[in-house]
C-alpha cells in the first residue's frame, strides 16, 4: 500500500510539474490566433497595424515584452492591450515558444 502511494504520489508530481515548466507550442499555436490580425499568421508583423514583426524573435524577450505591456508601466500600448490583459503565465510562456520557433 506504501509503495503504490508512493507512486502514485511520484507519477502525480512529474505529471504537475510537466504542466506547470513546459512550455506547449501547440497550445501557444491556438492562442495566436487572436494576434494574427495584426502580427500576422506568419509573425512577419503588419505596417498599416504599426505591429512589429515578432516570428523568430527569442520566447524570454517575448514573455517579458508582454507582461511589460500587461503591466502598462513601462510598455505601453492600448491596442494590443486588451488582447493580453488576461493571458496568465502559462499562455504567455506557450505564446512565447509558438512565436519563437516560427521562421
Ligand atoms: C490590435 C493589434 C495587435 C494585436 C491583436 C496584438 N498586437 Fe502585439 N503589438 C501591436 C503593436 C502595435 C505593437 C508595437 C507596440 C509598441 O512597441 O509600442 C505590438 C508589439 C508586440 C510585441 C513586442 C515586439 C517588440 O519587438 O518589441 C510582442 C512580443 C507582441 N506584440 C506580441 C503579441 C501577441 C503574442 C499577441 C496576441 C496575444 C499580440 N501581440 C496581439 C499590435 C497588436
Amino acid at each position: 500500500m506504501k509503495l503504490l502511494t508512493l507512486t502514485l504520489i511520484t507519477a502525480f508530481i512529474s505529471i504537475t510539474s510537466q504542466n506547470i515548466m513546459a512550455q506547449d507550442a501547440k497550445r501557444g499555436a491556438t492562442l495566436y490566433k487572436t494576434c494574427v490580425q495584426c502580427h500576422g499568421e506568419d509573425g512577419m508583423g503588419d505596417p498599416s497595424q504599426q505591429a512589429p514583426k515578432i516570428a523568430g524573435q527569442y520566447d524570454w524577450y517575448i514573455i517579458s515584452t508582454i507582461k511589460l505591456f500587461k503591466e502598462g508601466t513601462d510598455r505601453k500600448n492600448p491596442k494590443m492591450l486588451p488582447f493580453i490583459k488576461d493571458l496568465s503565465d502559462q499562455d504567455i510562456a506557450d505564446l512565447a515558444a509558438y512565436v519563437s520557433q516560427m521562421k
